[in-house]
């Protein structure tokens, strides 16, 4: 039987309708093939309505993966106790004959999609899946891409409404032509509290020949929103392979003298500073976490992949993050994850007032003192508790910049690590190849509360991107590398590091990269002198010190600076060592990262 005519027997006539004004014979051999196998009782087919925006957010309180809080248009979700973060162990890149690659977990394709088609098969029994449409990149821009998500889970669906472009009409205007991603999810069964039960059964697989992602029994964000880090590994390979950049990275506007724009990426490790520089107060945020740079008439283009915030809530105070924390107590749609919730209001971990010491939380019903089976305490909200939010309530958004067919002209892209005695608070490199390689490829922070396992442990994480990693990173670098001809000026390349420490001491504010922002928005532009040292240029004392006073309306003391950004020659040839050691244990890695690594070392 024809695809057409077996989704006319799966669906009624409304859903079906849905389905068949979207011209793609391929997308309609998909849903045939998946509604067949995952057997949902009904489905629900997302066109760009408002209605059927509605009708998931209804459907996400109805069947309980969500609650309502107090305040209009906020709901809280919670993951299982043991859901609460990425799970690595159980991601997969599929791979022909599981071809390994660096850093990666691989597996047979084939074994690999016979694992999970078992897993998944007749999973929905009983449920309702919904049928998704949205676009990566601004809609109809060269950044475009198409993708369609199989959710049994309304809260994944409802996330998704908030984080990205609708599509279903953007799948109707390309039609034969699209080239489309394709994400399968189910949570699997669930328990009384509404969160996946069976996690010994977890899996995230990932199909680069049919740039599709399948997970299964999980519900954190970071495994099911399949738009985001499920699509960030098929964007890596499509990436590579085309010429251009998809980067684990911010995209803000940096605000120079005299009205001038200036946009910058930034590319950090969870936990590393990344939210927080992309959101503050002075400058414009248009993306938090993924971007797309696409060589555009010799211009470095970027756009963000998204339009919402899925933000780590530990630590969100008045204080230091006005906006956010405006936005989080105004009745805009918010979703609030695994964060403390008494009578209707949700709290979190250091969010700088007193909070309550009881309530329902990740763990269930929660009082201070709690522990969990293994006897650790349980803290008022787990460390990888999480906002979503959509950019446009963002007061200092830049909206234009957000939805620009073409992107925006990238100035500067910087690097950003955790560690505590090697790095300066802030440097540019010499030129594109040396910033890839010793600040972009050399990228070292501490593991976090992002990925299951252990903390502080002082880990490599090459363009805070390991983790998402899809291709051979010697493959991935050398594209980065190649990125330089396909463009006439590249992007001036900076490295930041906002938590060096003397005895145990911080010797910076958490403010002071707003100096720094507006330090590399002068050097985009060639308006500061710097001082060259081996590892780049760095700031001079009198530019740090006029900038201080103007941003922050602080002192800056010579005392301070020497200490902040004296050249720490044993700390930064250890880590050269290190960082050479861990590429040449690797195949396939462009000759040339070992000259700039020797240049540097001399
Ligand atoms: C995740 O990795 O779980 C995730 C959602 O991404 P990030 O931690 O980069 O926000
Ligand atoms: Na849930
Ligand atoms: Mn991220």
């Amino acid at each position: 039987m024809e695809p057409l005519e077996r989704l006319e027997k799966l669906l009624d006539g409304e859903q079906f309708e849905k389905i068949k004004s979207i011209d793609n014979p391929e997308l309609h051999a998909f849903l045939a093939e998946w509604i067949e196998w995952l057997e949902p009782d009904r489905v629900f087919v997302c066109t760009d309505s408002p209605e059927d925006e509605a009708y998931v957010k209804w459907k996400a309180l109805y069947y309980g993966e969500e609650k309502m809080l107090e305040m209009p248009n906020h709901t809280v979700h919670y993951d299982n106790y043991y859901d609460q973060a990425r799970d690595k162990a159980n991601t997969a890149i599929l791979t022909p004959g599981g071809k390994p690659l660096p850093y990666l977990n691989t597996k047979d394709r084939e074994e690999g999609l016979k694992e999970i088609r078992e897993l998944m098969k007749g999973i929905m029994k009983g449920k309702e899946l919904f049928v998704c449409f949205f676009v990566l990149g601004p809609r109809n821009s060269i950044f475009t891409i198409p993708a369609v998500q199989l959710t049994d889970s309304a809260y994944v669906a409802h996330s998704e409404f908030i984080l990205y472009r609708k599509g279903y009409e953007e799948f109707k205007r390309l039609g034969r032509s699209a080239r489309f991603f394709r994400f399968v999810h189910s949570e699997g069964e669930l328990d009384e509290r509404k969160t996946s039960k069976n996690l010994d059964k977890r899996r995230v697989y990932i199909d680069l020949e049919d740039e599709t992602v399948y997970s299964v029994n999980t519900q954190y964000g970071g495994n099911t929103i399949g738009l985001k880090k499920p699509a960030f590994r098929l964007t890596i390979a499509r990436a590579v392979n085309e010429g251009w950049l998809s980067e684990h990275m911010f995209l803000m506007r940096v605000n120079g003298p005299h009205g001038r724009k200036t946009y910058f990426t930034g590319a950090y490790p969870s936990m590393c500073g990344k939210t927080s520089t992309a959101m503050i107060s002075w400058e414009n945020i248009v993306g938090d976490d993924l971007t797309f740079i696409l060589p555009v008439n010799g211009v470095a283009r970027g756009a963000n992949v998204e339009k919402g915030v899925f933000g780590i809530i530990q630590g969100v105070n008045p204080e230091d993050d006005p906006i956010i924390w405006e936005i989080l107590h105004s009745p805009v749609e918010i979703i609030f994850s695994n964060v403390l919730v008494k009578d209707g209001k949700p709290y979190w971990n250091d969010m700088g007032v007193p909070i309550p010491d009881e309530g329902e939380n990740h763990s269930g019903k929660w009082w201070k003192g709690k522990k969990d089976a293994e006897g650790n305490e349980i803290p008022p909200s787990h460390k990888n508790a999480r906002f979503t939010v959509s950019l446009e309530h963002f007061p200092n958004a830049d909206l234009e910049a957000l939805e620009s067919p073409c992107g925006v002209e990238v100035g500067g892209m910087i690097f950003g690590g955790r560690d505590a005695d090697t790095w300066p608070p802030v440097r540019e490199a010499f030129n594109w190849r040396h910033g890839v390689i010793t600040m972009g490829a050399a990228l070292e922070s501490e593991t976090t509360a992002a990925t299951l396992g252990k903390e502080g442990v002082r880990a490599f994480n090459p363009m805070a991107i390991l983790d998402f990693m899809s291709v051979h990173l010697g493959d991935y670098i050398r594209n980065y590398l190649d990125f330089e001809k396909r463009v006439k000026k590249t992007p001036k390349i900076f490295a930041v590091n906002y938590f060096l420490r003397e005895n145990g001491k911080w010797l910076n504010h958490k403010l002071d990269k707003g100096v720094w922002l507006k330090w590399m928005e002068l050097r985009v532009h060639g308006d500061v002198d710097a001082i060259e040292t081996p590892i780049g240029y760095i700031p001079k004392y009198e530019d740090l010190a006029r900038l201080f006073r103007e941003v922050l309306n602080k002192e800056y003391t010579r005392e301070d600076y020497e200490m902040q950004f004296k050249i720490r020659v044993p700390e930064l040839l250890a880590k050269i060592d290190r960082i050479e050691g861990i590429y040449r244990k690797l195949d396939n890695v462009p000759e040339e990262l070992f000259q700039i690594l020797e240049e540097e070392r001399r």
